[in-house]
């Protein structure tokens, strides 16, 4: 494995999580029990959701959440396409069809509003938002439409523990929220989810098909408190076990200092990068209510190279690793033939870099990246048919 200089991104961990989970071994209940709800009831408290439900992924989380809006074969639900490949899988499990809107500009790398009406049509069961680096998406525009149109709405809030939209956690706005815990997200099991709602019959619902559609759980029978169960419907193993959820209880009291952090590191990098040429920082506004879970940029008309050629050159030439949010899921060979008229998305995904942000960066690693980026910058030579190429691209606006 390579040795950056600068990583882009590292576990935030300590001895609590290593004390939290020998508990749990040394309790002999290892599966789902305890500390799977005691996690839960931590999570709901946390964004203000009814009932939360812990699966063993965000993807598990999205699925019983687009079960839980009743979706199914022959319906139809608007996603972007500039999101995890899980997002749309999630839709497509059900049977449903994913149809794919547009972003909203280099700006707002979330779902464009005026894209989702026009993607609407008669089948349109739901609208799935994805709140890009905790980024909140035009909410108050897309539960208008819902509203409008009686769409349900699944927000994949996998980036956004701890994220607010005028005064309302991200993920309890629409129906349904679902949050990834991989090892990469803000909050981490390793592998884990939540599904959170505050609708009682999805509540219900999903507890259910998380555990193979099971009347009574394995630790209500052990419990000696049920010992006839009967499957309701088909369902799911989608359990999170309590190792995990310890180590998530211990995460969640990290998580306002990592937010706190983020927060701080992500004003540095917006600060220092303010009016570089040739790179547009996204959602400049928006650092103080999001949990930034990562800190991407997009090279705009005005940059003198590629986006490999600039990856290729802060990797070998200073250390530091970068990452690219996302390819189009649009692109992907089981979603090649669907319609996708996305001119934004289309921009971005060949333009978009995300730099290192971790909780344990320090300002100095934050100044370094930076400079990285403004030496590479100089060092190349402006190309004038690239700008006039790109610059047709660059006006468009979902707005
Ligand atoms: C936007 C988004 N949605 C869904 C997921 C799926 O979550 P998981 O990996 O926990 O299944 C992830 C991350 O992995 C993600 O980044």
């Amino acid at each position: 494995m390579m040795k950056w200089t600068v990583p882009l991104f590292d576990l935030h961990f300590g001895d609590e999580e290593k004390q939290a989970v020998n508990e749990v071994l040394n309790s002999k209940w290892i599966s789902s029990g305890s500390k799977t709800a005691e996690f839960e009831e931590r999570f709901a408290a946390l964004t203000g959701a009814d009932y939360a439900v812990a699966v063993n992924s965000g993807t598990a989380a999205l699925h019983l959440g687009v079960l839980g809006l009743g979706i199914g074969p022959g319906d139809e639900v608007i996603v972007p396409s500039l999101t995890f490949a899980a997002t749309v899988n999630s839709i497509y499990y059900t049977g449903a069809k994913p149809v794919f809107a547009d972003i909203t500009s280099i700006e707002d790398l979330t779902i464009a509003p005026q894209d989702v009406i026009r993607k609407i049509t008669g089948r349109t069961k739901a609208i799935m938002v994805m709140h890009y680096g905790g980024f909140a998406c035009a909410m108050d525009e897309i539960m208008e439409i819902a509203r409008h149109h009686g769409l349900g709405v699944i927000e994949d809030a996998a980036h956004a523990p701890g994220a607010i939209f005028r005064g309302q956690h991200l993920g309890t706005i629409g129906d349904v929220g679902a949050f990834s815990f991989f090892s990469n997200k803000n909050i981490t099991t390793a592998e884990g989810g939540m599904l959170v709602t505050n609708n009682k019959r999805i509540a219900e619902q999903t507890r259910l098909l998380r555990s193979h559609g099971m009347t009574v759980s394995s630790y209500d029978r052990a419990q000696g408190h049920a010992n006839r169960y009967d499957i309701f419907q088909v369902g799911f193993n989608y359990r999170l076990d309590d190792i995990r959820a310890a180590i998530g209880v211990v995460q969640l009291d990290r998580l306002g200092e990592d937010l706190r952090r983020r927060r701080r590191l992500a004003a540095t990098y917006h600060k220092i990068l303010a009016g570089l040429e040739g790179i547009t920082v996204p959602f400049d506004d928006k650092i103080d209510i999001s949990s930034n879970y990562i800190l991407p940029v997009v090279l705009n008309n005005r940059c003198p190279m590629g986006r490999d050629e600039f990856r290729e050159r802060l990797e070998t030439g200073y250390g530091v690793q970068t990452s690219i949010h996302y390819p189009a899921a649009h692109r992907f060979t089981p979603y090649r033939a669907l319609p996708a008229d996305l001119p934004m998305t289309d921009y971005v995904v060949e333009h978009e870099m995300t730099l290192p942000l971790y909780y344990e960066m320090t300002e100095e690693q934050v100044g370094y990246v930076c400079q990285a980026l403004k030496d590479t910058l100089a060092a190349a030579a402006p190309s004038m048919d690239s700008d006039v190429e790109r610059g047709v691209l660059f006006e468009l606006k979902h707005a």
